[in-house]
């Protein structure tokens, strides 16, 4: 094969441009600390590191790299991507896309033409260029004192072999692969070892029940699924294999059979005592060891599909969202490089699981693109004590920590005693994703965690967009609390009114992108339809996020929260009609309705309305029962934090569930019900307020 960028140099020209510029600025280093909003400051030396590894120095050179990737995208892309391996070059014309369903078939292509392979990208090229022994993993099991190294040159042999073992089961190129493991190292290597094939990783995250992992396994039709005998989180056991073979039975019940499951032995599930289905159900510890450690990657198209990852909207079942192979791996190494600063062999830590995209871009892809020294971390932030994550961070010296809100929350709440009794002093970057952070939990991590050495990296994107989209870069210009700032390279956002005009300006609206870029969804899986019309038939021509935004006068983004029936418990996106289906299942419920409402920890609590049958009694053992049903349909993270008993809901008289008012009722917000005559009963209000619960 002709590897045309294989020799290529590792700085594209704008690169070496930026580089270049950054040495010069070193040389006159400038004194004026960045000045935050809300007091908070980012010591000048943040940014002059920064400028040094990346060469933008100002929000001006920013301005300048920006123009030119919206300008000329295809030219921007192209350049960067002239820095992987490609076993065929894209064509000239390569970047083109459709975002207007007027205009026919919505679309996105980038390196069309070309062929590519993101394991070998991640893997052999690392390797090819000697960093065979730089740490990849440094695994923290769920216990203090377990734990795993892995260098670059073991990751590849280890993905290999899996992948040696994928062929000799009849796994083919664009076959779907379903993965339900805990954190363990083979999680990510599992991911690399379809993508070596061209095998379409459907990666399931580990606390989703049998049925949501029957459903998907049906929907994307995999036979083969990788996981473990079971798995701890905290003290708590994961009896992940009981459930892995009840969803097989429910798959095998809807016609869809599971011809193998490779299962990882772990510590928490020993053989012997693990349920085994003979001719089914393989020993990864027997099967994969024996196979060779070399296995010769499958070049696949940059269209080709990379992974397919299911994610919930305000309706329906949930979505298969399909991402490409050549623009996702493009897109995921630039923002993992410019957003966190990640420079070959950093220790950067993503406390995500891989279960979820954040996982996938910024666990698995982003930072082995990078040729970072990766943390994985299986357990849970509190366990066995609070200080837990700072011991890792202290450990394995961390520099790029990458987390959630409600994580921050949850450790803010245990006191700054746990995070001092630790060094941190190897910390130079800290991100956020998942939800909006409040500003007290920014200015925590900033002046607690990150001693005000240390910009806060607040990411906003989607499952759907792949990778970061609107994110400050480390020092380049001041942050502000709370927001996310100015739109990553390549990245177009709007603002428009609920009539899909565009708003300019210093305003408030809802945030909906113009142009596609690398990482963009390309479809849904099986239903090119859905896809068209969940993302593009809101706004015309526009990409609609679902979420609201306020734009200031310096051009930054704030998110607001989303503006559909998708509620974000904990940074996971949980939909008001999947809950509200599973409650309905329910022999004691006759309907329901669910709405998001403000959690202290978890950002948004499940406020659930259920009408019971007639012969039923509010009782606690059916909330308890209720919520139960939750955790089996969908996964103990969607269970319901609130049931308030409902005689009825209020609808309109088109039958449409008036949400406003039960999201009101939540909050006692009783005197804010606003117009309630237009509803087709009433007085439904009143006796839904008189059985008012508890709040959270
Ligand atoms: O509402 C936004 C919120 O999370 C949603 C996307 O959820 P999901 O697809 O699960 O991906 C989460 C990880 C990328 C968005 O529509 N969200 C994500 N990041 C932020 C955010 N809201 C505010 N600020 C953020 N930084």
């Amino acid at each position: 094969a002709v590897l045309t960028g294989h020799l290529a140099p590792q700085l594209s020209g704008l690169e070496r441009a930026g580089a270049l510029a950054g040495s010069a600025i070193l040389a006159r280093r400038s004194t004026v600390a960045t000045s935050q909003e809300g007091g908070a400051v980012v010591p000048d030396t943040v940014q002059v590191e920064y400028r040094a590894r990346t060469g933008i120095h100002s929000r001006a050179d920013y301005e300048r790299m920006y123009r030119h990737s919206v300008d000329d995208p295809a030219g921007f892309w192209g350049d960067i991507a002239a820095g992987f391996v490609w076993e065929r070059r894209w064509a000239p014309d390569h970047f083109s896309y459709n975002l207007d369903l007027q205009s026919g078939r919505v679309s996105t292509r980038i390196f069309a033409g070309g062929r590519t392979n993101i394991a070998f990208n991640c893997l052999d090229r690392h390797v090819e260029a000697g960093r065979g022994s730089q740490p990849c993993f440094l695994w923290e099991g769920n216990d203090v004192g377990q734990e795993r190294k892995m260098t670059y040159g073991e990751v590849l042999q280890e993905v290999c072999r899996v992948a040696n073992w994928l062929k000799s089961v009849g796994v083919r190129k664009g076959d779907a692969v379903a993965i339900y493991l805990p954190l363990i190292c083979e999680l990510p290597i599992a991911m690399l070892a379809c993508t070596r094939l061209g095998a379409v990783h459907s990666v399931v995250f580990a606390g989703f029940s049998a049925d949501s992992l029957a459903q998907r396994c049906i929907d994307c039709r995999s036979r083969v699924i990788i996981t473990a005998s079971g798995g701890m989180r905290g003290s708590k056991r994961v009896e992940l294999k009981q459930i892995v073979d009840a969803a097989a039975k429910v798959a095998a019940e809807k016609g869809h059979k599971i011809h193998k499951a490779l299962v990882v032995e772990h510590p928490a599930a020993p053989r012997g005592k693990c349920p085994w289905a003979r001719g089914r159900d393989v020993w990864y510890g027997d099967a994969v060891p024996a196979q060779q450690a070399t296995c010769q990657v499958e070049w696949v198209d940059a269209e080709d599909p990379l992974f397919l990852l299911y994610t919930s909207g305000s309706t329906g079942n949930p979505k298969g969202v399909v991402h490409s192979t050549g623009g996702y791996m493009v897109g995921a190494a630039t923002t993992a490089k410019y957003c966190f600063d990640l420079q070959p062999g950093d220790v950067y830590w993503c406390t995500a699981d891989c279960g979820w995209i954040t996982g996938h871009t910024y666990l698995a892809y982003g930072p082995l693109l990078n040729a970072a020294t990766n943390v994985i971390y299986e357990g849970v932030p509190l366990h066995p004590q609070p200080d837990r994550m700072w011991q890792i961070v202290e450990k394995c010296k961390v520099r790029t920590l990458y987390t959630a809100p409600t994580l921050i929350r949850a450790l803010e709440a245990q006191g700054d005693t746990w995070v001092k009794k630790h060094d941190r002093s190897s910390l130079r970057v800290l991100g956020s994703v998942g939800e909006p952070i409040n500003p007290r939990a920014w200015r925590w991590l900033f002046e607690v965690v990150g001693e005000r050495r240390c910009p806060v990296i607040d990411t906003w994107w989607q499952t759907e967009t792949g990778t970061v989209m609107i994110s400050p870069l480390p020092g380049a210009w001041p942050e502000s609390p709370g927001s996310a700032t100015l739109p990553f390279f390549g990245v177009v956002p709007v603002l428009v009114n609920d009539k899909g005009k565009e708003l300019h300006g210093a305003t408030e609206g809802i945030l909906c992108i113009k142009q596609t870029w690398p990482a963009a969804i390309r479809t849904i899986k099986g239903d090119h339809k859905r896809f068209e019309q969940t993302y593009f038939s809101t706004f015309k021509g526009l990409y609609f996020t679902g979420d609201g935004c306020r734009r200031d006068d310096r051009g930054y983004y704030t998110i607001t929260g989303r503006v559909d029936d998708v509620i974000n418990v904990s940074g996971h996106r949980v939909g008001t009609a999947e809950v509200e289906a599973a409650l309905a299942a329910h022999g004691a419920c006759v309907e329901a309705a669910v709405v998001g409402v403000e959690h202290k920890i978890k950002g948004q609590g499940i406020y659930a309305y259920v009408a019971l049958a007639q012969d039923e009694e509010p009782s606690e053992a059916t909330r308890k029962s209720l919520i139960a049903a939750v955790r089996q349909h969908i996964g103990a993270f969607a269970a319901p934090d609130v049931i308030h008993w409902a005689p009825g809901l209020p609808k309109t008289r088109s039958g449409k569930i008036m949400r406003r008012i039960l999201r009101k009722i939540a909050v006692n917000a009783d005197s804010e019900l606003g117009d309630v005559s237009t509803l087709a009963d009433p007085s439904v209000v009143q006796a839904i307020i008189s059985m008012r619960v508890t709040q959270l």
